[in-house]
């Protein structure tokens, strides 16, 4: 049964309790613990990263040894030594190459994204801007994963959202879809997981 929205679940309940910025934490933390995706001495790119809880529990997993780059539209208060964050629109993607390039990275082992379209109310128009964003993340993802690197990323399920997968499947290898447990019962988000060939 759909449960009614609650917004101070136990969910943020506990993320304010443990030092998180935000509860979508836990739903990285899950799948982390699934695949096994975070080690230490990484370099990871987080596209739509504010307020920050993702590059918090990042940070703490790649130790003083990684690297930790963040963008979002929003500004990102500082979090650790090991992370970067940059205001910055992702879908202007000749900018984040071109700040990436500044960073003079080394391989890129993974790429984040929890990019939520700011919504219309109308389902299918919101589900599409989901995915018109994911298109943008993949092509990033693309580009600056080194191979063998892994994507995760967050996206609306809907009518769109087979073609979607069809054409992910295309591309990347061993794509898995996860609903973690701090997903809201009543949201139609999924999270992919996908290997770069
Ligand atoms: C659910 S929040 C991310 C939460 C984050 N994972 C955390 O743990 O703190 C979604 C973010 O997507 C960002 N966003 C939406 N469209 C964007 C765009 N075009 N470029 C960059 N960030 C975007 C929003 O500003 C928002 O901060």
């Amino acid at each position: 049964m759909i449960k009614p929205y609650v917004p101070n679940d136990s969910w943020s309940r506990k993320a304010a309790k443990e030092g998180f910025r935000a509860r979508s934490v836990y739903k990285l933390m899950e799948i982390d613990e699934r695949f096994r995706l975070l080690k230490p001495g990484q370099t990871v790119v987080d596209l739509a990263a504010a307020p920050g809880s993702w590059l918090q529990y990042v940070s703490k997993r790649i130790g003083p040894k990684g690297l930790a780059i963040g963008f979002d539209l929003q500004t990102i208060t500082p979090i650790a030594e090991n992370v970067r964050t940059f205001e910055q629109d992702i879908t202007q993607p000749e900018k984040i190459d071109s700040l990436l390039e500044a960073q003079h990275l080394p391989a890129i082992d993974l790429v984040l994204s929890d990019i939520a379209p700011s919504t219309s109310g109308i389902r299918d128009i919101d589900q599409w801007r989901s995915i018109e964003l994911n298109q943008v993340v993949i092509a990033i993802a693309a580009r600056w994963l080194r191979p063998g690197g892994y994507c995760v990323l967050k996206v609306f399920r809907g009518a769109d959202f087979d073609a979607f997968l069809r054409e992910v499947k295309a591309d990347w290898k061993n794509v898995k879809i996860v609903t973690p447990r701090a997903s809201r019962d009543r949201s139609k988000e999924v999270y992919l997981v996908m290997k770069k060939a």
